[in-house]
């Protein structure tokens, strides 16, 4: 059987390290690996609109930023299609039939739905009346559209993020569910999560649990070296961390996190002199060692931070550099953009034919 990708970004804001570390720097190495037949990049706009239906230029906007931020983090067109959710019809055809697979008490134990309704103020008020707010029907079946997204190109793997997690659980039932009662035409995928646990989730620079653009604690892949800078210098450290001398906490230290998400061991030899200081200084082989000597006492966070900052523009400059590159020429992206979308338009038409003769719904053929 082939093995096909397919993964994706609502195109709500610029992309930031977490989304790096979290899914893109993945999804470059898996297209370098060549071991998938096809590998499919989404940018689900259609998603994006499902709560942000009152904010389309928002939407329109962050698809040439996703975009740029694909191809600056080293996305190849040539390996991988890249493609906008609502150009492919087909997938919102998939979702109307899979929704007769799907109850609505399964979709409301959906533990990222959830949070995210909690989070956006959608939920009902108290005493049941309706509020202002309420939940977009369509927000609330998003992830029935994205068993659709995975199930339309055959997807065998799902390089997501953990909070992804009950969208391919539910995915997998759509495709039993669907090859049982009509017949075998659809692939249950497989996610694939993020191998280092540091790059699971990570925190915001102010130390709180994800990175979002609403808490403005995010570094984006599009921000310039200075502000990079800045943000790792206001970054959470430890609060028990007062003097150097004091011992330090590494775990739930954000700077560390970021380092473990960042950090390789070559890294010491060409930022080493950022443990150089009047006061003490240090030569450091890896990171446990950094982790060992804060545990201890005596090293300062501005010492870790002007090497994290070093280690982050190590990564990030060359990603900066290639986005502004891109970027002189928006409209070859757009072309990008478009090619890849019919491309991915042709392999959804397939499945949905197929679906549509297992449905007993092709009556003219
Ligand atoms: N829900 C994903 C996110 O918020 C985006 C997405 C839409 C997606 N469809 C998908 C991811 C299909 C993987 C597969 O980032």
């Amino acid at each position: 059987m082939a093995k096909i990708i397919l993964t994706g970004d609502r195109p709500t804001g610029r992309l930031h390290i977490g989304h790096y570390v979290g899914s893109l720097r993945r999804r470059v190495e898996l297209q370098n690996s060549g071991l998938f037949d096809r590998i499919f990049v989404m940018i689900a706009d259609a998603q994006a609109l499902t709560d942000n239906a009152d904010n389309p230029d928002k939407v329109r906007q962050n698809i040439t930023e996703v975009a740029l931020d694909y191809l600056a983090a080293g996305l190849d067109p040539a390996k991988t299609t890249i493609f906008v959710q609502s150009y492919v019809s087909e997938l919102t055809e998939l979702s109307f039939y899979y929704m007769n697979l799907v109850t609505v008490q399964r979709l409301q134990r959906n533990p990222t739905v959830k949070a995210e309704i909690k989070m956006r103020g959608f939920s009902e008020s108290e005493d049941g009346s309706d509020n202002k707010a309420g939940t977009p029907v369509g927000f609330f079946c998003y992830p029935i559209s994205q068993a659709a997204d995975i199930t339309a190109f055959k997807a065998t793997t799902v390089p997501v993020g953990e909070d992804q997690e009950p969208m391919i659980e539910l995915t997998r039932e759509i495709v039993r569910k669907f090859n049982s009662t009509y017949a075998p035409v659809l692939v249950e995928p497989d996610i694939l999560l993020p191998d280092n646990a540091a790059c699971l989730r990570l925190p915001g620079t102010d130390g709180k649990a994800k990175m979002s653009k609403s808490l403005g604690n995010c570094i984006y892949l599009a921000d310039d070296a200075q502000t990079v800078r800045d943000k790792v210098k206001g970054m959470f450290t430890d609060p028990l961390h007062l003097q150097v001398s004091d011992p330090g906490h590494v775990e739930g230290n954000t700077v560390f996190t970021y380092l473990d998400a960042f950090c390789k061991d070559e890294h010491f030899g060409k930022f080493g002199d950022c443990f150089v200081g009047r006061k003490s200084s240090f030569s450091f082989k890896n990171l446990d060692e950094v982790k060992a000597q804060y545990r201890e006492g005596g090293l300062g966070d501005m010492m870790i931070k002007n090497f994290l900052a070093a280690v982050l523009e190590d990564t990030l400059g060359p990603i900066r550099e290639r986005r502004a590159e891109f970027a002189k020429d928006i409209p070859a992206v757009m072309d990008m953009l478009r090619k890849g979308s019919l491309e991915a338009r042709e392999v959804a038409a397939q499945t949905l034919a197929e679906v549509k003769q297992a449905m007993k719904i092709n009556y003219f053929e």
